[in-house]
């Protein structure tokens, strides 16, 4: 395993040549944070595009208050954006443009991602990243956090262990490239980095048509018939996806033929 100095040399070597203007051009790489999200929010005077990478989390967060395994070798990080308020924002497609980022990213690595609604980045069916968007409102502006967390290098053989079942649900770069050569993490970040900047300009609005168009190409959920669990309860519901929404919500039609609008939720694609 990479020793702390060399992964720091790795990921400043990566900040110097890169041509992204915006996110990392203030950059803090960090042995080991509780969370890289929640580091963020605690330092609120950071700026516009301040980019944090932990070579591990001991606090990793996932959606819906699940923890994120963060051992070293995998890549947890967070952007700090600062929002205008005047603008129609809806962190979902914040989410969706760093998703497409990350699926540029891994086609260059020859892997052949897909999104699964809302938020995970699959390869082969199995999940190997997933971000986590936040928002802190003040009186005038709204800040963003989007935290990304990806499997590239890190082992997943413990997890695998205690839960022999995710084996067929989560995997790493790594993994899924089959090498045993290590994944340089400056082949994630530019890529995924250069995305998300040639969608934004500064603070001002996100072209979200252009974002929805690409994101339905990797996601391809309307018209399929899913089977959803809300968060808030156990009940699943069946139906077909009829549109999803500018907010990124699911419209679905249910066997009762009532349309639903679902804002989360556990999602399985049955057709
Ligand atoms: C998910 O549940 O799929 C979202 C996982 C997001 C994890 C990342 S790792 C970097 C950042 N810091 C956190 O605590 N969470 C996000």
């Amino acid at each position: 395993m990479q020793s702390f100095s060399d992964w720091e040399q790795e990921l400043k070597n990566w900040q110097k040549s890169s041509s992204n203007k915006i996110i990392g051009k203030n950059a803090i790489f960090l042995s080991e944070i509780g969370s890289t999200n929640k580091f963020l929010k605690e330092n609120s005077q950071l700026k516009h595009g301040t980019l944090i990478i932990a070579r591990q989390q001991n606090q990793g967060k996932g959606q819906k208050d699940r923890t994120w395994i963060s051992n070293p070798g995998g890549l947890y990080m967070s952007v700090k954006l600062d929002i205008q308020p005047s603008q129609f924002f809806q962190p979902f497609w914040l989410t969706a443009l760093f998703s497409l980022g990350l699926c540029d990213a891994l086609i260059q690595l020859r892997l052949s991602p897909t999104i699964k609604w809302p938020n995970d980045v699959l390869v082969n069916n199995k999940k190997i990243a997933g971000i986590l968007t936040e928002t802190v409102l003040s009186q005038n502006s709204i800040t963003a956090i989007i935290g990304l967390g990806c499997n590239v290098n890190n082992s997943l053989e413990e997890i695998f262990r205690t839960f022999p079942d995710l084996s067929t649900k989560i995997s790493s770069i790594k993994l899924e490239i089959g090498t045993k050569s290590t994944i340089n993490f400056k082949d994630i970040l530019e890529p995924t980095i250069m995305y998300v900047e040639s969608q934004m300009k500064g603070t001002e609005i996100l072209p979200i048509p252009k974002i929805k168009e690409k994101w339905l190409k990797f996601c391809q959920i309307e018209n399929k018939e899913v089977e959803i669990q809300k968060t808030d309860s156990q009940k699943t519901y069946t139906g077909y996806v009829t549109k999803v929404s500018d907010s990124g919500s699911l419209l679905i039609r249910l066997q009762s033929g009532l349309i639903e609008e679902f804002t989360a939720g556990e999602i399985k694609i049955k057709r």
